[in-house]
């Protein structure tokens, strides 16, 4: 990992315990990084009714949405969780990923002990649908 890396992973590190996971008792922090140098940062927060729970990484992302970065591109988003191997996110995150990331965007799988494992948003959502995708099939 590079400095801006190191950082992002130390940041995610940190907000492990603001995670909201009294179910699951599995917490995840995720943090991204844009291009111009804003981070934004997310953590999983579960719900008595499982199917209300958001991931970290949906956190992370709707909140570079919503601090109106969304024309700022994100060039890394890192995941990390006390699991053995670096934390692997879910489908339902990697599609949010492809709605506000690009194909070549840089993924880091990371876990407490310090594993990582760098990826790309293509690598782990090939043929991702889009908004071309939508755009194409749309009733004329
Ligand atoms: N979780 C995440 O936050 N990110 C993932 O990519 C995998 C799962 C959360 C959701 C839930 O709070 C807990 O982990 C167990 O599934």
């Amino acid at each position: 990992m590079n400095t801006e890396e190191k950082k992002l992973y130390k940041l995610a590190v940190e907000h492990l315990n603001t995670a909201y996971a009294p179910y699951s008792k599995f917490h995840v922090s995720a943090a991204l990084l844009t291009e111009s140098g804003k981070i934004t940062t997310g953590v999983n927060i579960e719900n008595a009714a499982y199917g209300s729970t958001i991931c970290a990484e949906r956190v992370a992302l709707f909140n570079y949405v919503n601090q109106g970065l969304k024309d700022d591109p994100i060039k890394c988003l890192l995941i990390t969780g006390n699991t053995s191997r670096p934390i692997s996110p879910c489908g339902s995150c990697r599609q949010v990923m492809a709605e506000f990331m690009k194909a070549d965007s840089k993924i880091i799988l990371t876990n407490v002990q310090g594993d990582y494992k760098m990826t790309t948003l293509a690598d782990i959502l090939p043929y991702y649908f889009t908004d071309g995708d939508l755009a194409d099939g749309r009733d004329k």
